[in-house]
């Protein structure tokens, strides 16, 4: 099984959409596997951002996620990296199709309400990044009988 780091940002936490994003991972399909609400210092945005350094969006960037509490998850599943992009949706809530988390409830590219790895490297690095091996307690859901043809 593979897993991903999600993680809704302060703008998903201020207008109350934490429940709407897990409920959305959750029926997908996907196994919640650690969970925690937590504020990033900026010293953790460095290195979470670390590929960013250089752009020049990287300050509002780390101003932004440190502004406010963040829900930090783990999910497990087949291609998990790839199916939880998916349902967040392009990061630019204007291109971002609807039926998505982005393109249900975001209007700014600054502001997209979630963060979501973007490959199995970066989702090793993350969720390292944010638990320890102990803060993972997943187990596999009873319908994943159902969820996975078995191949
Ligand atoms: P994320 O890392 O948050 O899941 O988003 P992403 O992979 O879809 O996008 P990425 O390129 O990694 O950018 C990280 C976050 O930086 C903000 N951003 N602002 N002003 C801009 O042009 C710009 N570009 C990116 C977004 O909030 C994006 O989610
Ligand atoms: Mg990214």
């Amino acid at each position: 099984m593979d897993r991903t780091f999600v993680a809704v940002k302060p703008d998903g936490v201020g207008r109350g959409l934490v429940g709407e994003v897990i409920g959305r991972l959750e029926r997908k399909g996907l196994r919640l596997v650690g969970l925690k609400m937590m504020r990033v210092s900026e010293e953790l945005a460095g290195r979470h951002y670390e590929a960013h350094r250089e752009k020049p969006f990287f300050g509002g960037l780390v101003r932004f996620i440190t502004s406010g509490p963040i829900v930090a998850m783990v999910w497990e599943g087949q291609d998990a990296v790839a199916i939880a992009r998916t349902v967040m949706g392009a990061t630019d809530p204007a291109k971002a199709a609807p039926g998505t988390l982005r393109g249900d409830f975001a209007m700014q590219i600054a502001a997209n309400i979630v963060h979501g790895s973007d490959g199995p490297e970066a989702a090793e690095r993350e969720i390292d990044l944010f638990f320890r091996p102990d803060e993972l307690v997943g187990q596999p859901r009873p319908e994943e009988e159902w969820i996975y043809a078995g191949n």
